[in-house]
């Protein structure tokens, strides 16, 4: 996830944008007005790039619902009784979710996952295809031992030393964490985004605005360095994450007894502690009028940081900041 890399990537999202954009462009005939469900199409989107740059797969969700990747995402986003009691066991009971596990009960979506991830691989390396994407980088890291510091360099071609430390199965785990972690925060940050620019016209049109003069500047190509250039839509993604934080809460573990300052309690070594990111964000001593979505709050970096966590902090924070 370094700028190198993410350009590296910027061309195979593109071409998933495009995608999205001929799908809306086709349901509107010139002229018309529809009503869309952004949530749907957004999230429809955020598939289609995971499925690219994670699995590797080129698939169009908008023509075709009932390709590969969608079935194992409903699959994993099924309310049935049981993924909700394991779903809360995870959260509340992890030494019982391994109880469960130990007793035999795997879930179809990860099995599914790993399925396509072994055949891609094999695919591309008895083919000798590279392709610039997640799932090439992590080959590279299984035949080579590391990641190249080169971003033009996406071979995957072992070395002589052909010890493989990184098992298919530890490559699918990843991509299949990558998956749940991307997909629901991407589809719910880019639809609340338009939720609040479509009741707040003149945010609207400061941020078409920035856009057009970001693509103005950049040839009108739409890049990864015009991307760069677009200051206000940062500020309302930023807006948005505070107000609808992707991830509602942080989990940590208590590594260290710690007395809480003027009071006679210790929160014990070991105990698990979850942050609430709602509360914090929500919080109008932090951020006054705290329902308000205000991009222009965060203008001149003039907030609280240690208020605002939207993407976590330390070494376990979110890779997909950037
Ligand atoms: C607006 C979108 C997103 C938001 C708001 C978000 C938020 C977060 C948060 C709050 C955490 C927990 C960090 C902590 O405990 O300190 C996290 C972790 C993580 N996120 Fe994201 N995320 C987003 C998008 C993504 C995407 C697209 C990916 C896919 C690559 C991703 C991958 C991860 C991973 C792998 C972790 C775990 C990191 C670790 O434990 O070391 N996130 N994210
Ligand atoms: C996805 O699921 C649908 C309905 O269950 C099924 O008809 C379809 O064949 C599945 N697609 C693939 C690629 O397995
Ligand atoms: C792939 O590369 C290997 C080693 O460079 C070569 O032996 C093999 O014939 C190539 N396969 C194809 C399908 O090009």
């Amino acid at each position: 996830f370094t700028s190198g890399k993410l350009k590296g990537m910027f061309g195979t999202v593109e071409i998933v944008a495009d995608k999205m954009v001929n799908y809306l462009n086709e349901q509107l005939a010139e002229g018309d007005v529809k009503e869309f469900e952004m949530k749907h199409v957004m999230g429809t989107y955020a598939i289609d790039v995971i499925a690219s740059l994670f699995f590797g797969l080129e698939i169009n969700s908008f023509l075709e619902p009932n390709n590969e990747i969608l079935n194992v995402s409903r699959k994993v986003n099924e309310p049935t009784f049981g993924s909700v009691v394991r779903g809360t066991c995870q959260f509340l009971y992890p030494s019982l979710e391994k109880l469960f596990i130990r007793m035999g009960w795997r879930e179809q979506a990860p099995n599914m996952m790993r399925q396509i991830v072994q055949r891609t691989i094999k695919m591309r390396e008895e083919q000798n295809i590279s392709r610039k994407d997640m799932l090439q980088l992590l080959m590279q890291l299984r035949n080579k031992g590391e990641i190249s510091a080169d971003d033009n360099d996406w071979s995957a071609k072992a070395g002589n030393d052909a010890s493989k430390p990184m098992s298919i199965e530890t490559i699918a785990s990843n991509l299949f964490l990558f998956y749940v972690a991307g997909f629901e925060t991407t589809a719910s940050g880019i639809s609340f985004t338009a939720f609040e620019l479509a009741q707040q016209p003149a945010a609207l049109e400061k941020v078409q605005r920035d856009v057009k003069q970001a693509l103005e500047k950049h040839d009108n190509k739409f890049t990864y360095e015009a991307i760069q250039d677009m200051k206000y839509l940062e500020l309302c993604l930023m807006e948005t994450t505070r107000k609808y934080p992707g991830l509602p809460i942080l989990n940590r573990q208590c590594t260290r007894d710690y007395p809480l300052p003027d009071s006679n309690l210790v929160i014990k070594e070991g105990t698990p502690i979850i942050i609430s990111l709602f509360g914090l964000h929500r919080d109008a001593n932090y951020f006054p009028d705290p329902m308000l979505w205000q991009p222009e709050r965060f203008v001149n970096q003039n907030y609280d940081p240690v208020a605002y966590m939207p993407f976590g902090a330390g070494p376990r924070h979110c890779i997909a900041q950037r």
